[in-house]
C-alpha cells in the first residue's frame, strides 16, 4: 500500500471509506472518555473526514495528518473553511481556527513539527495499513502523543480471507499486542455488526465484520 495507491483513489474520488455524517461510534464513545476541552486532537491518515469538523465544533484543537493534498483542500472546501497554507520543506500545513491538517507521510511528521497533541482519534488510519506497518505506526503514534493521553481507536475484524482490504482486519488479539508497553487498549462495550449498514462489505462476499471501539491510553 504505496502512497501512489491513496493518491490514485482520491483522484479517481473511489473513496467508499469516506463517510457524510460524523461516526457512529464517535458519537457514541467520545463523550465518555472526558477528553476535556480545548484538548489538542491529533486525527491521523484522517481523508477528508467529517468527524474532523465535529470535533472542532466541540471545542477541541484538531490536528489531522493526512497524504493527499485533494482530500485536505476538499475538507476545507466543503465546510466552507478559509484555510492559511504553511510551506515548510516538502510540507504543506493548512490552518484554520480550531484545525490544522499537516498534508504529508505521517511517518515523517515528528513530535517537534507536530507540536503538543493530547487525544487521539483512529477511525479507519490503523487498518488501512497492511500488517507490516501496524508496528511502526503504533510506535510512532506513541512518539507524538505524551504519557497521559487518550485515544479513541476503532477496528474492524473479518475473514481476511474473503476481501484483500484495505480496511484490514485487525483481531483484537493484534490490538493487545500493537499496544505493547506504550499503550493500554480497552476494549468499549461490545463488538457492532458492521455488515447491515455497509453494503459494500456484503458486495465484495464478506459474510460478517465485526467493529471494536477501544480506549487507548498511552502510558508512562
Ligand atoms: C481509509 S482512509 C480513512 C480516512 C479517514 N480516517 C476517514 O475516516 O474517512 C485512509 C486515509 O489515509 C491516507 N493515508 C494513507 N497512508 C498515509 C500516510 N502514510 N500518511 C498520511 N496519510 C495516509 C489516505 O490518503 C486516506 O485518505
Amino acid at each position: 500500500m504505496d502512497a501512489e495507491f491513496w493518491h490514485e483513489r482520491w483522484r479517481e474520488n473511489r473513496i467508499g471509506f469516506h463517510l457524510e455524517a460524523p461516526n457512529p461510534q464517535l458519537l457514541a464513545h467520545w463523550p465518555a472518555l472526558e477528553v476535556p476541552v480545548p484538548a489538542r486532537v491529533l486525527v491521523p491518515l484522517c481523508g477528508k473526514s467529517v468527524d474532523l469538523e465535529w470535533l472542532r465544533e466541540r471545542g477541541h484543537d484538531v490536528v489531522g495528518i493526512e497524504l493527499s493534498p485533494i482530500a485536505v483542500e476538499a475538507f476545507f472546501d466543503e465546510h466552507a473553511l478559509p484555510a492559511r497554507r504553511e510551506v515548510t520543506g516538502e510540507l504543506v500545513i493548512w490552518h484554520a481556527p480550531g484545525i490544522s491538517i499537516y498534508c504529508g507521510d505521517v511517518f515523517t511528521i515528528d513530535a517537534e513539527r507536530l507540536g503538543r497533541v493530547d487525544a487521539l482519534y483512529d477511525r479507519a488510519a490503523l487498518i488501512a495499513l497492511p500488517p507490516e506497518l501496524r508496528p511502526r505506526y503504533m510506535a510512532h503514534l506513541a512518539a507524538l502523543l505524551p504519557t497521559g493521553a487518550i485515544g479513541l481507536l476503532l477496528t474492524l475484524d473479518y475473514a481476511q480471507a474473503q476481501m484483500a482490504g484495505p480496511p484490514f482486519a485487525v483481531p483484537d488479539d493484534e490490538v493487545r499486542q500493537l499496544s505493547g508497553e506504550r499503550w493500554q487498549s480497552t476494549p468499549l462495550g461490545a463488538p457492532r455488526d458492521a455488515l447491515a449498514d455497509n453494503p459494500r462489505f456484503a458486495e465484495v462476499g464478506l459474510t460478517g465484520i465485526k467493529e471494536q471501539a477501544w480506549r487507548l491510553d498511552r502510558l508512562g
